[in-house]
């Protein structure tokens, strides 16, 4: 009874050395012994419903197949249920030699059903059984990615919307550049997110093929209805090549390539409110549930929680280039290098999933400061503008540039604004100058000339605003 589930073939035990604990294996104990280093339960174990719920559809095809009668078929699909019963209700006990999650539930079920449940593994290979595992449980992940992605923008797009009156400094270079609307800032931020929605709506019919059935590496000898499994388990397709179904590991790059992209914009998104929340800029507070404090400056909030969404993005893409450092230069069909695609898979999920959780909190509980965005918007924001007013009584703008430049130029000499200017000093720089240019030093009326598909104006706010909504729907 104390026989590995493969070992079969061999007469020598793996090295003994390690002493299997149900703590963990850091990894200081991992190298201590073959056993340890190759065991990948106490991380695979995560997925033990979706093995289970792979195993029960396989058992059903093996019926359909005339491997199993109705009544095997019913005691392997309870034994199973009970196997997951004890992982969920935490009473799963893990046995020295339970290698993965695969294995360990194999293990269980001959426990509680005996040698019928040897009949489980016919035609499959824990190659084909993994990949499935793998996919089943990262389709879970996405509906609720997706669902925390929604939740993010939905935040974002709330705040655009009751948030429209709100001016300040648009920035390039991080330095000042022209006046925009807060709301536009936000919904640059919401539109990020919802092409990453779409991406990753774009990446699911690739997760969502199934392995199942392509055995060790050349497929089911026992013409097991592949196309029934797939609906069992949810699958859109089915891997149309065997060699391919055990190895293909590309849904976990690409996922990965998604979500790192993801943090990209999460990170950029972060590091705005993190210049924004500076003494210096003042223009929004973070709510105290998202900052800390100094062990010893007692004055300090500081924005750990923004600096953890940039600085994760740094982790996320990290194990995107790890897992395809490993998978470059592998062979074909299956190696066991290809185990090291769970943890950085995990690891990406988990953290993308609290860092969409996190930012949408930061994001709906920030305080802004109007008073201080108005501050910041001093008069030569509006030079484009000046240059525009020209433009309008048809002098060329490579013309009217220089001429606004110029404006900008002699208050910068004069210590004034460049609204503070006369009439007389602008007539000074270019003759169709007149009375109206006094006009044209109005941050509002600014943002409100830009009137193009994509402009900081409220027409265009209420239009990207509703077509946002529309895609969350
Ligand atoms: N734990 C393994 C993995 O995660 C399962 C597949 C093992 N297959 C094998 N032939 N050794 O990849």
């Amino acid at each position: 009874t104390k026989q590995k589930l493969w070992g079969g073939r061999f007469t020598g035990k793996t090295d003994p050395l390690y002493v299997f604990s149900e703590v963990h294996v850091s990894t200081s104990e991992y190298s201590s012994s073959m056993h340890a280093f190759n065991q990948s339960l106490h991380y695979d174990k995560r997925m033990y419903a979706a093995d289970v719920r792979g195993s029960i559809a396989y058992a059903k095809s093996l019926t359909l197949v005339g491997i199993l009668n109705r009544d095997e078929e019913g005691k392997i699909v309870s034994g199973l249920q009970a196997v997951e019963k004890e992982w969920r209700d935490g009473n799963f006990q893990i046995k020295e030699d339970d290698e993965d999650i695969h294995t360990a539930n194999e293990r269980r079920l001959s426990e509680l059903i005996g040698p019928l449940a040897g009949k489980l593994h016919t035609g499959r290979s824990r190659n084909d059984q993994v990949a499935t595992d793998m996919r089943i449980w990262l389709l879970d992940e996405c509906k609720s990615l997706e669902n925390d992605l929604k939740a993010l923008i939905r935040v974002l797009v709330g705040r655009a919307d009751s948030e429209r009156d709100y001016l300040m400094p648009g920035y390039t270079h991080l330095q000042r550049g022209q006046p925009i609307r807060w709301s536009h800032l936000l919904l640059s931020y919401a539109l990020s997110f919802k092409n990453d929605l779409d991406r990753l709506r774009q990446v699911i019919p690739r997760i969502s093929v199934l392995p199942l059935g392509s055995g060790a590496l050349a497929g089911n000898p026992f013409s097991v209805d592949r196309e029934f499994l797939a609906r069992e388990l949810g699958f859109e397709s089915v891997a149309e090549n065997s060699l391919w179904g055990v190895a293909d590991r590309d849904f976990i790059a690409e996922f990965m390539m998604w979500s790192s992209l993801v943090m990209t914009h999460m990170s950029k998104m972060a590091e705005d409110l993190i210049i924004y929340s500076t003494a210096e800029f003042g223009f929004i507070t973070l709510s105290d549930a998202y900052s800390t404090g100094s062990s010893i400056m007692p004055q300090k909030k500081n924005p750990d929680s923004l600096e953890l969404l940039r600085g994760k993005s740094g982790r996320l893409f990290g194990n995107m280039a790890g897992f395809l450092m490993t998978l470059k230069g592998l062979p074909s069909t299956y190696n066991k290098d290809l185990q090291e695609d769970k943890e950085p898979l995990f690891d990406s999920v988990d953290n993308l999933s609290a860092c969409l959780k996190i930012a949408e909190g930061v994001v709906s509980t920030l305080e802004v400061h109007t008073d201080k965005m108005l501050a910041a918007l001093t008069m030569d924001v509006l030079a484009t503008d000046l240059a525009d007013y020209l433009v309008r009584k048809g002098i060329p703008f490579r013309e009217t540039h220089h001429v606004s430049g110029r404006a900008v130029a002699l208050a910068e000499a004069r210590h004034c604004q460049i609204n503070e200017l006369t009439l007389a000093d602008f007539q000074t720089l270019h003759k169709e100058f007149s009375e109206d240019v006094f006009s044209v030093f109005d941050f509002e009326a600014s943002v409100e000339r830009r009137q193009a598909i994509g402009g900081p104006s409220r027409k265009m706010l209420e239009r990207q605003i509703n077509r946002l909504r529309h895609e969350l729907q």
